[in-house]
């Protein structure tokens, strides 16, 4: 069939279409492994040799982008990942480009606690910083160890500097802590009033920094728990268990000083919603359980969702990890199924969308990193097909004639 009749189709039929790249999502970059972009052909291939690379070892986690750059994490969860934060510009003439380490190699050095150990995922602000979350442990599917302390980065991207570090300090980091993702708040002009939120997927705690004056604070609550049954997982025949609590976060429209904050556990099929003028007040920290609400109905079997966003239109868009899809929800609207839609679903490009974010441009771009996590974690990455893709959606094609419209 070709690609309009299955548009065609999808529309008349009102069915969830097996969308290949379309009008509505794309691939920008697709792997079978990894590589980086070496000073020289020599140096790459002594890494190879004495085994500070190895290939099959780096997966891509976190995505985001900036103008030009596209950003991407490769987490050091195995031996073997020599860089891991890098940068792609978003027009290339070559689908499985190198990763260029960023700032620069000497940022990659996973012992020296100034520079980068571990990056999960980043979120830009929109005067242009990156926040990044550095899990500071090295090899969490192998021996963990953990070499720095959990950081948070700032960097402005217009001059590619680290303007600051800030650890996470102790208290807020528990025991068997896994920090996961990170989402900023950024409301005024010139980004003086940021606040940072920071999952806690398995100590189940939402921490808090304020950057006017380098603070954190963490909330702890029932609703960041995982649920037990949806704990265990199916894809492509993989069965796996994964207890993971507070994962994705987006945000809502700002509005009357206000804006809710969106969360929900890994290995969950429910929505919460938390006022973030309550998580901003760190006097609210233990007086404040009946803020964290329920929002409408279960998304049902297979129904976890790892990241979400929300466009300027209020549109979320989540990853459906064990569906090969992604999904909306339009925020005017009661969170029933009845008003989730699933705007794109492929069984080939789609398998296991990690980490989903939407850019500041105009108009807006939907980006999306998929990598197979659950064949990583168990050593079932087949090098010779595409396993990891930064894709991208137009949030304003994924909605047209569908649920999550706003008209
Ligand atoms: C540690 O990393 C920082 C940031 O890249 C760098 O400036 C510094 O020289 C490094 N220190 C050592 C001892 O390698
Ligand atoms: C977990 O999923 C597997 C595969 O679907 C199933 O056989 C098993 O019964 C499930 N376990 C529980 C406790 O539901
Ligand atoms: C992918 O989906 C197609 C179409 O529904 C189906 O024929 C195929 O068996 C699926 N492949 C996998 C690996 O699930």
């Amino acid at each position: 069939m070709t690609l309009t009749g299955l548009i065609i189709l999808s529309v008349l039929l009102h069915v969830d279409a097996y969308f290949a790249d379309n009008k509505v999502i794309g691939t920008l970059y697709r792997w079978k492994q990894i590589d980086f972009e070496y000073p020289t052909p020599e140096e790459r291939q002594a890494a190879l040799d004495n085994g500070e690379f190895i290939q099959l070892n780096v997966i891509p986690l976190g995505v985001e982008r900036w103008q030009n750059r596209v950003f991407v994490s490769t987490p050091r969860w195995k031996k073997g990942v020599p860089a891991t934060l890098s940068s792609l510009p978003t027009a290339s003439q070559t689908e499985s480009l190198p990763l260029k380490p960023f700032p620069s190699w000497t940022w990659h050095n996973a012992d020296n606690c100034t520079g980068f150990t571990s990056v999960f995922r980043m979120n830009i602000d929109h005067c242009g910083v990156m926040w990044v979350l550095d899990s500071g442990q090295v090899e969490a599917f192998e021996t963990p160890r953990q070499l720095c302390p959990p950081t948070l980065f700032a960097i402005d991207l217009k001059t590619d500097t680290v303007l600051n570090r800030y650890p996470i300090p102790q208290e807020f980091v528990l025991q068997n802590s896994l920090i996961t993702n990170i989402i900023v708040d950024s409301r005024d002009a010139l980004c003086d009033d940021v606040h940072v939120y920071i999952a806690d997927a398995w100590r189940f705690g939402l921490i808090v920094f304020r950057a006017a004056d380098a603070a954190f604070w963490r909330f702890n609550h029932y609703s960041f728990y995982p649920e037990p049954l949806l704990s265990n997982y199916t894809l492509h025949g993989l069965n796996y268990q994964w207890s993971d609590g507070l994962f994705g976060m987006s945000l809502g429209k700002y509005q009357n000083g206000d804006r809710p904050l969106y969360y929900h556990s890994m290995s969950s099929s429910l929505e919460f919603v938390v006022s973030t003028s309550v998580i901003r007040n760190p006097s609210r920290v233990s007086d404040s359980v009946s803020e964290f609400k329920l929002l409408g109905e279960s998304r049902g079997a297979d129904g976890q969702v790892s990241a979400a966003a929300v466009d300027r239109n209020g549109i979320m868009f989540f990853n459906l990890i064990s569906k090969d899809s992604i999904g909306c929800w339009n925020t005017n609207k009661p969170y029933l199924r009845e008003n989730l839609y699933i705007v794109a679903r492929n069984n080939a490009t789609l398998v296991f969308p990690n980490d989903l974010r939407i850019d500041h441009e105009v108009p807006q771009t939907v980006w999306i990193i998929t990598n197979r996590l659950p064949f990583y974690q168990f050593n079932l990455i087949d090098p010779n097909k595409y396993n990891y893709r930064v894709m991208f959606l137009d949030p304003v094609a994924a909605v047209q004639h569908n649920v999550c419209d706003n008209y």
